[in-house]
């Protein structure tokens, strides 16, 4: 099939290399020239493990493209996907400037039957505006097209996009024409082999079920994340707790891990715009307000641990922070409990010697280094002339280090783990002190 994605950010590239690895002949778009150069000259502009070949493997094919040429690219795909971005507003709402000026260009350029699919990430009521404004260009020009609006929200994992869309555990279809739910299903078939995966439903109850899987899933870390602080007052072990309670198949395992928070392009946001939904519609949310304030407590938790062990004046002291990206396998600084980690032990006259086996570069565009801030070449350069080690994103290389090499280099012989990523007891042997999240 033809297929035009609308936006190279994250979620474009990723659908759009994916469903060009079916056999698709896709055309990607994007305004941004810059993008569409990096990308025409074989460069990927984010870090997902396996995509740079699924991108390059179709390119080479000729079944994937890349334009800056708007009528060219409405002009190509049946399907036109919409997937630019919808940053959070002043008041929390998602922005959707950008998704309606793809619709507007959608309508002011096709000549046949388009189905127009929201795979940004956008309130209830996104897909009436959508077709708002198709309708409204469509009347500007005095002609009449036929087009349907579909909603088909992504449930992308950063570090696994690619496979999370290769093999997706479901695929929600939001489309009331039945032209456009053929189409639809026709086009992810391929990628589902349990028909019942394949959910089709109102584009309103697909844009809702979008918000409420991450409203869920942020909540689960947020009420996990409440009861560590607590296990840690009662002397209890949230690790045990929380084996005791995801071995039950009504909770499952998953989600449950309390940590230094959640950050990210999705959780943060899509609460904040959930929860502003409900204000707006007269039912204020005490649960989604409660999920974010207990969020952004949680990314304090390393800070006050610092604080319990320091005091308040932080000046002369220098910690090594290992795990600068939101979470492992992404280079991804968006909401990153390090950003506030950092931010807090400098104003306290801290200096910190960061370090990350992919975000540096990001991490220093988003914090260039400083007095109080340097990026170290490797997780033991971090820890030269360290008080502290404090662990913020648990990658892999992290797991089983040199316990023996971390105690002689840290001053303190004090690891801070906001991630729970070692036996208490075992680490306690190499001569280390240990404080992690919820366990005694
Ligand atoms: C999330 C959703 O999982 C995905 O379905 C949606 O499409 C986009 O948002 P992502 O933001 O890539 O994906 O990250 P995810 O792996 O879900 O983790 C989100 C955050 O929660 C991270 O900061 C992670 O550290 C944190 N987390 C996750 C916990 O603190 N504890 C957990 O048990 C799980």
């Amino acid at each position: 099939m033809k297929v035009t994605v609308v936006g190279t950010g994250y979620v474009g590239l990723v659908t759009g290399a994916c469903l060009s690895e079916m056999g698709n002949h896709v055309l990607c778009l994007d305004l941004d020239a810059s993008k569409i150069q990096t990308l025409l000259d074989g460069g990927i502009p984010i870090h997902e493990p396996g995509l740079e070949e699924v991108v390059r493997r179709n390119v080479s094919a000729g079944r994937l493209e890349f334009t800056t040429d708007v009528e060219r690219a409405v002009s190509h795909g049946t399907i036109q996907f919409i997937a630019v971005g919808t940053p959070p507003d002043e008041d929390g709402s998602a922005d959707l400037k950008y998704v309606l000026a793809a619709a507007r260009s959608i309508g002011r350029t096709m000549t046949d039957f388009k189905v127009i699919v929201d795979k940004s990430t956008v309130p209830v009521g996104t897909g009436d505006k959508v077709h708002a404004a198709v309708v409204d260009e469509l009347a500007k020009r005095g002609v009449k097209l036929d087009f349907a609006i579909c909603s088909n929200p992504e449930f992308l994992k950063e570090g696994a996009a690619v496979k999370d869309f290769m093999s997706p555990d479901r695929v929600v279809i939001g489309a009331e024409d039945e032209r456009a739910i053929l189409l639809m299903r026709a086009l992810y078939a391929p990628f589902i082999r349990n028909r019942e995966r394949m959910m089709v439903m109102d584009v309103k109850s697909a844009e809702f079920t979008k918000y409420a899987a991450n409203a869920m899933l942020a909540t689960r870390i947020s009420f996990m994340n409440e009861l560590s602080r607590l296990a840690e007052k009662v002397g209890a072990d949230i690790e045990l707790v929380r084996q005791g309670i995801g071995s039950d198949p009504r909770i499952g395992t998953h989600f449950l891990y309390a940590g230094a928070g959640y950050g990210g392009s999705c959780f943060p946001k899509d609460v904040k715009a959930l929860a502003r939904t409900a204000a707006d519609n007269g039912m204020p949310s005490k649960l989604l307000t409660a999920v974010e304030a207990v969020n952004d407590e949680q990314k304090q938790v390393l800070v006050q641990k610092v604080v319990d062990r320091y005091g308040d004046d932080l000046s002369g002291r220098t910690f090594a922070l290992w795990g600068l990206a939101f979470k492992p396998n992404t280079d991804d600084m968006r909401e990153a409990p390090s950003r506030v980690i950092i931010e807090e032990l400098a104003m306290r006259g801290a200096r910190i010697q960061a370090y990350d086996p992919v975000a540096m570069p990001e991490a220093a565009r988003v914090m260039p280094a400083s007095e109080a801030l340097n990026y170290a070449s490797g997780a033991m350069a971090a820890l030269e002339g360290a008080d502290a080690l404090v662990i913020v994103t648990e990658w892999r290389e992290f797991r089983t280090p040199d316990f023996d090499a971390i105690r002689e280099a840290l001053k303190d012989k004090l690891v801070i783990d906001g991630r729970n990523m070692y036996d208490p007891t075992l680490i306690r042997t190499f001569g280390l002190e240990y404080r992690c999240i919820g366990r005694p």
